[in-house]
Order: structure tokens, then sequence, then C-alpha cells
């Protein structure tokens, strides 16, 4: 059976959530102290799923929120989490269906009238960003018991791509309070991942600036202006609701800090198995368009990934993979997609009893369904075949499979975000929720 696998760690994803909510309550603290926009208490969370879950699966992140992390927990909602954000109106159905019963945003509001009439049946909250979507907001209101009866009124403050002006906002709130809804005032950073950015300073303000004018006129209004990045960046302006996106995943959403700086886990591990080994002599070529030539006799391996799977294509010559030798046995949940009750916390990187993961490069160019990598320093060459089915970990979690490449590397090696990698992750890769089979 092909072994390119996704495993998604729920435990990683609940800490990661856990450190947003502690940035949260600091930022909270801190303002208590004096500042003009102090807010009664820490911000709400939304966690961001759209895209399918930045790629990690819709379903099992839902589920993982739901059972907190522990699946054979079947009542205890993750209590940092207020509301989960999406993109379309397919995923927000499959999020209430899971059985959400919270918040759901809709984070570009509805794309039709149709569309309006769905999120009032199935109790979601939308964004109106644009004339129609305050007109079908108009045209049939939610009722006041409703959730939908809150809207999230979008402001452009720089980004320019949705929202509305400077000089249409208040009209437009007094509207919506006039018809009854509940408000928060949104806004979205072009460039929160680089702090010293000028854009940020104005946007802040601009948003500030209108809260502040529109809390006079509609105290009820709330805030909410932070992806990630501005959650790390800019704990002044975390009001009313943050919405966290990349770091729930494990991810950096900045330019100047590493996961292990901001203690985010990687929640997804992307691994797979060796199927080949082969000596090649100096002056050889190997794969498409013969890129690369050993210099000396080599050991190559064959593993079984490539682009199909979501693997780029484009990665230059710093990308590596990390073979996990002799005791794959150690990680059997990132190959097996039967496997059921392990958690990755179970292994323990630094404890030496878990055998070497060796780092490998990458050579060669990536193909549509396998890459090849230099096990010339991890192999014992009078026993080639006994690392076949070796697990190969493409991404992961450093701090738990040691040594492996983590996601914001590879992120670099393609000269792309790890945001990008993650969303164009094929169907082809075997999915699994650590401490649960899903699919
Ligand atoms: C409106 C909005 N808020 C929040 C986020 C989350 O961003 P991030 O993943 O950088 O935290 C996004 C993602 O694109 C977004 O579009």
């Amino acid at each position: 059976m092909r072994t390119a696998t996704i495993s998604i760690d729920p435990n990683a994803l609940n800490h990661n959530i856990e450190q947003v909510a502690k940035l949260c309550s600091q930022a909270h603290t801190n303002l208590q102290n004096g500042h003009p926009q102090n807010q009664s208490k820490p911000a709400n969370i939304m966690v961001m799923l759209k895209a399918n879950a930045y790629g990690h699966g819709l379903d099992v992140c839902t589920l993982a929120l739901l059972h907190n992390g522990n699946l054979t927990n079947n009542q205890n909602n993750n209590q940092n989490v207020q509301a989960i954000g999406v993109a379309t109106m397919e995923e927000a159905i499959q999020v209430r269906t899971l059985g959400w019963e919270k918040t759901i945003v809709l984070i570009e509001g509805v794309f039709s009238e149709q569309e309006w009439q769905t999120a009032l049946r199935y109790e979601m909250q939308c964004v109106i960003h644009n004339q129609r979507q305050l007109d079908w907001a108009l045209q049939s209101i939610a009722n006041s018991d409703s959730p939908s009866n809150t809207v999230w009124l979008k402001y452009n403050t720089g980004m320019n791509r949705l929202g509305f002006s400077t000089e249409e906002i208040i009209p437009i709130a007094k509207q919506l309070d006039g018809a009854g809804y509940q408000q928060v005032l949104l806004s979205h950073f072009a460039n929160a991942d680089d702090k010293n950015h000028p854009l940020n300073t104005k946007q802040g303000q601009l948003f500030v600036d209108k809260l502040t004018e529109l809390r006079q006129i509609i105290p009820s209004i709330k805030g909410s202006l932070c992806n990630s990045a501005g959650i790390i960046n800019f704990p002044e302006w975390h009001y009313d609701w943050v919405r966290a996106g990349i770091m729930i995943y494990g991810a950096s959403p900045v330019i100047d800090k590493t996961v292990n700086q901001l203690n985010l886990q990687a929640v997804m591990t992307l691994s797979t198995r060796i199927m080949a080994i082969h000596q090649i002599s100096a002056g050889e070529m190997v794969g498409y368009g013969s890129r690369w030539t050993p210099k000396k006799t080599s050991y190559i391996a064959i593993i079984s990934i490539g682009y199909g799977d979501g693997y780029p294509r484009v990665v230059d010559d710093t990308a590596f993979v990390t073979v996990v030798t002799d005791d794959s046995s150690k990680y059997p949940h990132l190959t097996s997609p039967k496997v059921g009750g392990t958690a990755l916390s179970d292994n323990n990187a630094d404890n030496e009893s878990v055998s070497p993961a060796i780092i490998c490069p990458i050579i060669g160019r990536v193909a549509m369904d396998m890459l090849v990598i230099d096990v010339s320093d991890v192999i014992d060459i009078d026993n080639i075949d006994k690392y076949l089915d070796s697990t190969v970990i493409l991404w992961g979690n450093p701090t738990q499979i040691k040594n492996c490449p983590h996601i914001d590397e590879i992120a670099k090696s393609a000269n792309t975000i790890s945001y990008e990698l993650l969303c164009r992750l094929t169907t082809r890769p075997k999915r699994q929720l650590l401490g649960a089979r899903v699919g």
C-alpha cells in the first residue's frame, strides 16, 4: 500500500490554542493598566478552519475542538474557542453538521440571497463587506434571539480587498443598528507579520478611531482586528475577538520569531516510507532533468511522495527530510492508516532510547509520485534492504520527532509560505487523526 500519510495531532492543536489564550490573557492584563482601549475581559478566540482547516482536514480539526483533544471525551468542547471561522457555506454546514453548536462565522459573508437564507437557517454569523450583502441582511432580518442577529461589519483600513470605506462605515453601522442587528467591527491587517511595517500603524489607528466613534453611537458594538501575527505583534489591538489561523496549526505567523520562540507545535506530520534503495556511482545522474550527480559512490532512497501529494516540486537544494532508522516501529502512526490510540507525545525525542532520526537531503527533481533522497550517511551498506520501509518525515514537529523538518523550513526552501504548502496538499495522502481513525 502507498504510504504517504498526513497525521494530525489534536493535542498540538489544543496546545497552540492554549498559547493564543495566554497571549489574549496577557494582553488584557497589560491593557488594564490605563490603556484607553481597555476591555472588560480578554478577547474571545475565533479559530480559522477555512480552506479545509489550512489543509489539515476540517472534519478532524472540528472533532479535535469538539472533544478538546481527547477523543474519548464526548462532552468537553475546547473552552478557549468561542467561534470557528470559515470561507464557504459548504465548510460552515460541515462544521455545524459535525456538532459544533457555538458561533460559526462566514468570514467573507454570503455570495447570494439564497445563501443568506441558508445562513439564517443554520444560525451562522456573516461578514458584511458590500452593498448587496447589506441589502440581503436588511431585506430578511435575523430574529433578535438568533445567533445570526450578530453581523461582522468589514471595514477596509488599507488592505483594499474587502470592506466599506472610512466614509461609508458609520452610516452603514447605523443602518444595521436601526434594523436590530448586533455588530462586530472587523478589519484585517495587510502586513501584521512585519511588526515595523508602516501600514500597521495606519490601519490600527483608523480602526481605533472608528471603533471609538461607533461606540459613542452604538455602545454594544464589538471589535476584531487581529489575525495570528496581529495577536503576537499587536496585543494592544486585540479588542473583543481575535482570529487565529496559522498559529493554531503550529507554524510561525511572524517574520522575526520561530515556532520554538512562540512555543507552538506543528499539528501536521507529513510522512511516508522508503520504497527502494540503490547504489549509484560517481558521475551517474538522478531523476528528471538529470539534475543531480554524485561526486562519489552514493546510496539513494526513493520515497513514495511527490507533487501529486502536494509536496512542492520547486524546493531548492536546502530541502531535507528525516529518516527514522532501525526502528520505524516507534512511529507506526505516521505510516499506518489502521492505527488507533497512539499519541505523538508518547514519543520522546530527547529520550535516548528513541532511534536516531537522520537528516537526508532531497536530491534531483521532485516527481509526481516519488522523490529521491541521499541516504549515504544513514545506512549500513552491507544491509541495505533493512532500510526499506523506513519512515521518512517530510515535515512535522521537531520537538517530538528529532531533527525533522518544520514546515516553515520547507516553505523557505520552496520560496513560499507555510499556508500555501498546507493548503495545496492533495487528497491522495492518507489522513489520520492521532488517537482515532478518521475516514
Ligand atoms: C479575515 C481573516 N481573519 C483572520 C485570518 C487568519 O489569518 P492567519 O492565518 O494569518 O492567522 C484570515 C486568513 O487569511 C482572514 O482572512
